[in-house]
């Protein structure tokens, strides 16, 4: 196999429409040569959240640039490239099959290999992009369309220990924003509001805290928050409403994770784990010291990667399909979108597993 492989990813799962070329590097870690993300959501704005066929449309618009901006700036010529990386789910089906049409496109054209990414795993290894980590670690995914602990084992390989069986963490910050007025996605405003509140002003519901494993739930605390908003008073009470909801989530993933950390002490008896904490929702930066806090009590090495490989992008897909390539796994031309795809096949259905939106 050649030495240095340089592929091109691809990724159009939801409202992010994204190319990037990643080559590998000698000492494991992957080289971005260029990650270039365009973002919808001054599009879907005035609707309050991805609306499909918007987004499929921008994709249509937009790939063929995106894609040839990421090959420019990384200096690469498209003959150069080893192997095209798409995300193939999951994901909306509509915009799933703009990336994955371009990407069997250009494969076929070039006879180059094709990996179908699941948009999950370019996730849980997108921390290899920046440091080494070994095998295994517990990952926190907390995205708008995501919340689950995964134990990964290796690439291709994990263990799903809890998920949200309802709402995701970030869609549950996106809603109480818009019930306090604040345009979508609201999860960073929300941050800056409950700068100015009280987090113990209002109770609130931490549904399933002490039940369920690390399954995880948001939709009760939806529910209280949208009762609360009807009677608020003031503006005041929307900042302690922001602060108490923010609160919550904090130790509600904090619970969460104690526990996903003590299943994987059980597994394992290494010296020192890791814990990735990645997804947009990770660069709340409240969230992050309460995690980081709980990590270090608990023998864990805390890792968050970087804000723009934390959020929807396509080196994390360059990256997944240059590790699946090394092992020997790439996909025929006929492979199909799907929009429900767990990483752990055998983990039991739930709502909120897998699925995007
Ligand atoms: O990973 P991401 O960029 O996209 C996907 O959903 O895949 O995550 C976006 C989510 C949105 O729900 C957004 O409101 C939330 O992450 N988010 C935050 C913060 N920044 C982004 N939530 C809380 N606090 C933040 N600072
Ligand atoms: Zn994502």
């Amino acid at each position: 196999m050649k030495k240095q492989l340089t592929f091109l990813g691809i990724e159009t799962s939801c409202d992010e429409t994204a190319a990037s070329i990643v080559r590998d590097n000698s000492s494991g870690i992957g080289e971005i040569l260029s990650n270039v993300v365009s973002s919808q959501v001054d599009e879907h704005r005035e609707f309050g959240g991805v609306v499909p066929e918007i987004a499929a449309r921008a994709h249509v618009e937009k790939i063929d640039f995106i894609i040839n901006k990421s090959l420019k700036e990384s200096k690469t010529n498209i003959n150069d490239i080893d192997g095209i990386a798409v995300t193939a789910g999951p994901g909306l089906i509509v915009c799933l099959t703009v990336g994955l049409s371009v990407a069997k496109t250009i494969a076929a054209s070039l006879d180059k290999p094709l990996i179908a990414v699941n948009h999950l795993e370019g996730h849980a290894l997108s921390p290899k992009l920046v440091k080494k980590v070994n095998f295994p670690y517990l990952l926190l995914l907390i995205s708008g369309g995501h919340t689950q602990f995964l134990e990964v084992r290796g690439v291709n390989s994990y263990v799903r220990l809890g998920t949200t069986i309802d709402d995701a963490v970030g869609e549950a910050f996106d809603k109480t924003a818009k019930l306090l007025g604040i345009e979508f996605p609201g999860g960073p405003k929300i941050e800056e509001f409950a700068k100015k509140g009280n987090e113990n002003y209002f109770k609130l519901p931490k549904p399933i805290i002490n039940k369920g494993g690390c399954n995880l739930s948001f939709a009760g605390l939806k529910t209280a928050v949208l009762k609360i908003s009807k009677k608020m008073k003031n503006e005041e009470e929307k900042y302690h409403l922001a602060a108490s909801f923010q609160k919550t989530i904090e130790d509600i993933l904090s619970e969460k994770s104690k526990f996903a950390m003590s299943l994987f002490k059980e597994n394992y008896n290494n010296k020192k784990n890791t814990f990735v904490i990645a997804g947009g929702v990770a660069s709340n930066n409240k969230i992050r010291k309460k995690l980081i806090d709980l990590s270090i009590n608990n023998n864990f090495e805390p890792i968050f990667p970087p804000i723009n490989l934390c959020s929807d992008n396509a080196a994390m897909i360059a990256w997944a399909g240059i590790e699946r390539f090394k092992l020997g796994l790439s996909n025929k031309l006929d492979f199909p979108a799907k929009a429900r795809w767990p990483l752990d096949e055998k983990a039991p259905f739930l709502k909120g597993a897998g699925i995007k939106l």
